[in-house]
């Protein structure tokens, strides 16, 4: 049997990061000054170490300003809601990321809402999730902006297809979903409740894993010439990472799939870096 076009999401964020880092130095030579993005991490979770460090590093080879802060798990909300005040109003600082998950003293819609929209570069504002939704994005949740930039990358395009979104956070599912439904896309968005998951896969032409359990998608359980973008991150026992989607299974059968790690995952960074450029055009503009 043909296996699937392997959808290489390290190839596509490495063009995206040069074209990047391009633009900052297009910028430098016109005096222009570089984007500058803030990254917020609170406690010790070691994923989000991981996480943040590459975030830094990619600001740093692209020719961004970075600058880290690190805060103690027992941080309070006030000082946290102080921080970003202070970031809000420092006119190096084009983006603001606080790393999620948060400890539990500290409210998350407090915080993502106190983050002045124009430098959401993580998307989740209200304002930019309803511009999203209202078919006018400003800056996006970057794993949906990096799947949408992936099936652009390769030629497919969402109109007209069946795209069935596994997993409905608000990190992913409900915004690739508006991302999928502005390309005219017919939407589907199952999660923990959906009665059958397998029927709601039979006739999908794209499918969005996002749900973080490992090989939870069965390759059975999807259409022969599916394209698949598997957006699970988990790491196994042994320390191996694996996505979403039974991999192997599935590659015998779909069109085209992401590999874990290699596949979305790159792309998420590297729209991190493009939301920031984004955000300092548009504060210029
Ligand atoms: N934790 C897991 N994914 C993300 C993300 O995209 N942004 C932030 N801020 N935290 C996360």
């Amino acid at each position: 049997m043909d296996t699937a076009q392997l959808i290489d999401g390290k190839a596509v964020a490495a063009n995206l990061r040069k074209e990047i880092a391009e633009q900052v130095k297009l910028r430098s030579e016109k005096g222009l000054p570089a984007p500058g993005l803030a990254v917020v991490l609170i406690g010790e979770d070691p994923a989000s170490k991981v996480y943040v460090g590459s975030k830094v590093k990619a600001c740093e080879e692209v020719g961004f300003v970075s600058r880290s802060y690190r805060m103690d798990v027992e941080t309070t909300q006030g000082d946290l809601l102080a921080l970003i005040d202070e970031l809000n109003a420092d006119a190096e600082i084009h983006g603001i990321l606080v790393q999620l998950p948060l400890p539990k003293q500290i409210d998350v819609q407090s915080v993502i809402e106190r983050i002045d929209p124009k430098k959401d570069v993580d998307g989740f504002h209200p304002y930019n999730l309803g511009r999203l939704a209202g078919k006018a994005p400003t800056l996006r949740p970057c794993t949906p902006y990096g799947c949408m930039r992936l099936l652009k990358a390769y030629g497919i395009d969402p109109m007209g297809k069946k795209a069935v979104v596994v997993g409905a956070s608000n990190i992913v599912g409900r915004p690739v979903a508006l991302e999928l439904l502005m390309e005219r896309a017919t939407v589907t968005v199952c999660h923990s409740k959906t009665q059958d998951l397998p029927a709601e896969l039979a006739d999908a032409d794209i499918v969005i894993a996002a749900v973080g359990i490992p090989n939870f998608i069965k390759g059975e359980w999807l259409k022969q010439g599916a394209v698949v973008i598997d957006v699970g991150i988990n790491r196994l026992a042994n320390g191996k990472l694996t996505g979403d989607v039974d991999f192997e299974a599935a590659r015998a059968k779909v069109a085209a799939i992401t590999p874990v790690p290699g596949g979305a995952g790159p792309m998420t960074i590297a729209c991190l870096l493009q939301n920031t450029l984004e955000a300092c055009e548009a504060m210029e503009a």
